[in-house]
C-alpha cells in the first residue's frame, strides 16, 4: 500500500537522481504548497536548494517575517528575500482586469526569478509547488480553462530552467500530511491556502496602497477571530475581499460614505468545490464591529454565502 512514508523515498531518491549534484532554485509564495516543496528538497539536496521568496506588495500582515522565521530559521533553508513592492505595484497601475493582473504579477514574479538567478551560479533547476487541483484547473489536463493560476505552465521561453514538480500527483490535504511528515512547524503546515497573485486578486478592480490596506488590515482581524473562536482548522480559507462599492452609513453624528469589505470563508476538501462556511453569527458580530471601528474607511460588511460552484473560492 501507497504510503507518505514511501512517497517521500521515491521522491527523494528520484530529485537527487534528477539533480545530481546541480542547483535549483525555487519561488517561495508564503503559501503551503511551495513551503513543502521546499522543506522536501532541503531534505533531498539541502543547500543545492536556493529559494527566492519575492514580497511583491500583495502579502497578508506579518507574512513575510513568518516565512523568513519557520523556513530559513527553524528549517535552515538558504532563502534570499527580494524586496519588489514597487516593481509589482507600479506594473499593477491602472489595471483592473482580474486574468490581466494575474498575468502580470505572474510575469513579474518570473522575471523576478530570472534576475535573480542570474546573479546566483549556474541554476538549472526551476521548483514549483503546483498540485494536481492546480494541474486540472489550468485545463493542462482539461481542455477548458478556468482562471490561469500563475504557477503552472507559462514560462518564457528564454528561460532554460528545467522543472521540478513534486507535489503534481498530490491534494492539498496530502502536500499537509507530507510537510508535517516532513518535520515543518505546525504554523507552516496548517496555513490556509493563499493564490500566488495574493491580495491582487483580494482587491477587486485596480489596485492602490489605499485598498491594499484595507483588505491587509480587515483579513488580519477575520484571521484573529477565526482563530479566537477555534475554527481555523475547520474553515478551508477565510479571508477578505475589497469589491471597491462605496455606500451610505453613519457613525457618530456624521454620514459616512465609505468602503465595504465582503468577507469570505469556506469549508472544502481540495479547493475544487467548496461550501461556504456557516460561521456562528456572533463570531461575525465581533468581526464585523472590529472591522468597522478599527480600519479606517469602512463602514460596511457583507458575508459571502454562496458556495463553489457556481462561485469560485476568491472573487476574482
Ligand atoms: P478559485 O477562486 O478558483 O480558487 O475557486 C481555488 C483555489 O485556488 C486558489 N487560487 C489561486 N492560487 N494562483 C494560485 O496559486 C492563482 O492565480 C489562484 N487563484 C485562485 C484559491 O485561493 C483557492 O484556494
Amino acid at each position: 500500500n501507497w504510503t507518505m512514508d514511501d512517497f517521500i523515498d521515491l521522491q527523494v531518491d528520484h530529485i537527487r537522481k534528477e539533480v545530481g549534484d546541480r542547483k535549483v532554485l525555487l519561488g517561495l509564495s508564503g503559501g503551503v504548497d511551495s513551503s513543502v516543496v521546499g522543506t522536501l528538497l532541503h531534505k533531498a539536496i539541502g543547500d543545492q536548494l536556493t529559494c527566492i521568496f519575492v514580497d511583491h506588495g500583495l502579502l497578508r500582515k506579518n507574512e513575510a517575517d513568518e516565512v523568513m522565521n519557520g523556513l530559513a530559521g527553524k528549517l535552515g533553508l538558504n532563502i534570499i528575500k527580494v524586496d519588489a513592492q514597487e516593481r509589482f505595484l507600479s506594473k499593477l497601475a491602472g489595471v483592473s482586469d482580474p486574468e490581466k493582473k494575474r498575468k502580470i504579477i505572474g510575469n513579474e514574479f518570473i522575471q523576478v526569478f530570472n534576475d535573480e538567478a542570474q546573479k546566483l551560479d549556474g541554476i538549472d533547476f526551476l521548483a514549483q509547488g503546483t498540485l494536481y487541483t492546480d494541474v486540472i484547473e489550468s485545463g493542462t489536463d482539461t481542455a477548458q480553462t478556468i482562471k490561469s493560476h500563475h504557477n503552472v505552465g507559462g514560462l518564457p521561453e528564454d528561460m532554460h530552467f528545467e522543472l521540478i514538480e513534486p507535489l503534481r500527483s498530490l491534494f492539498k490535504d496530502e502536500a499537509r500530511e507530507l510537510g508535517e511528515k516532513l518535520g515543518m512547524p505546525y504554523e507552516l503546515v496548517w496555513r490556509q491556502p493563499f493564490p500566488g497573485p495574493g491580495l491582487g486578486i483580494r482587491v477587486i478592480g485596480e489596485i492602490t496602497d489605499e485598498k491594499l490596506t484595507i483588505v491587509r488590515d480587515s483579513d488580519l482581524i477575520l484571521r484573529e477571530e477565526i482563530a479566537k473562536a477555534g475554527l481555523d482548522k475547520d474553515i478551508w480559507q477565510y479571508f477578505t475581499v475589497l469589491p471597491g462599492i462605496k455606500s451610505v452609513g453613519v457613525m457618530g453624528d456624521g454620514r459616512t460614505y465609505d468602503y465595504t469589505v465582503g468577507i469570505r470563508a469556506v469549508t472544502s476538501i481540495d479547493g475544487m468545490t467548496a461550501d461556504f462556511a456557516r460561521i456562528p453569527w456572533d463570531v461575525l458580530q465581533k468581526i464585523s464591529v472590529r472591522i468597522v471601528n478599527e480600519v479606517e474607511h469602512v463602514n460596511r460588511i457583507v458575508y459571502d454565502c454562496t458556495s463553489k460552484p457556481p462561485s469560485t473560492i476568491e472573487w476574482e
